[in-house]
């Protein structure tokens, strides 16, 4: 049986004492939570230490928005597990497609990051995803496919998430069908031949359309981006309802 994993990923936004505010009216909510799923918020780096005391003796689990390779050393900008783990940190998002854009972030640089995390004990949550371009021209699956081959290559299946994020739905208001979603996660476990991998989707979930997304065979969590920045908005999409 695979656990839902509900994840905020909290992007570049919310200082230290915003996440207090939101804390405050984020975690009551949330208390009464059903066991049958963890919940996971990724905070930009300067806030996780806040939001791991604030968190401590909730529900709540933290995840890193990136992880490097290496423990230690010259690497301007990256952060390490090592000190990830300092703060209880216990997921590291890695493939994103902001990063994949604007950073030029290459599969192979995600291999290294998520076998890193997978090395020292953190879970990697791997995102991949096509274009609306890629999309149109009937490439999505090869796309997809590729970024899971390349991106998981030698990974421990037991230890990954995986998020299906359709570029065009990230952030536009548009989601995915939640049956095209649901498909697209079939194909992905179909090609890492696990049964029992965690597939997310991601791209525009909200309050409106988490219940039927959760309701969905191969859809096992969510990776909620603009929705999570609002505590009541993340709360419902934390305590959805499968009919
Ligand atoms: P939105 O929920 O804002 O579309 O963002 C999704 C996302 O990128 C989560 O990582």
């Amino acid at each position: 049986m695979r656990k839902a994993v509900i994840a905020g990923n909290w992007k570049m936004h919310m200082t230290c004492a915003e996440a207090n505010e939101y804390m405050a009216i984020f975690l009551p909510l949330v208390a009464q939570m059903e066991k049958d799923r963890s919940l996971v918020i990724a905070p930009p780096f300067t806030a996780i230490s806040s939001v791991a005391q604030i968190t401590q003796s909730s529900a709540v689990q933290l995840a890193s928005q990136n992880v490097h390779w290496e423990d230690k050393g010259a690497f301007t900008a990256e952060v390490s597990p090592v000190m990830l783990l300092e703060h209880d940190v216990r997921y590291a998002i890695v493939g994103h497609s902001e990063p994949r854009k604007y950073f030029s972030e290459s599969d192979e640089q995600i291999n290294r990051r998520a076998k890193s995390a997978q090395t020292h004990g953190l879970i990697p949550i791997v995102c991949v995803g096509e274009t609306d371009i890629q999309r149109d021209r009937g490439e999505a699956e090869r796309v997809i496919r590729r970024q899971v081959e390349q991106g998981l290559e030698d990974l421990d299946s037991e230890s990954l998430i995986v998020a299906y994020e359709p570029i065009w739905a990230i952030g536009t208001g548009k989601t995915c069908e939640s049956s095209e979603a649901n498909r697209i996660c079939g194909l992905i476990r179909k090609w890492i031949g696990k049964s029992d991998v965690i597939i997310q989707y991601g791209g525009s979930v909200k309050p409106e359309n988490i219940d039927e997304l959760m309701g969905m065979n191969d859809i096992d969590g969510v990776l909620v981006g603009g929705a999570s920045l609002d505590p009541r908005n993340f709360a419902r999409i934390v305590n959805y309802k499968v009919a």
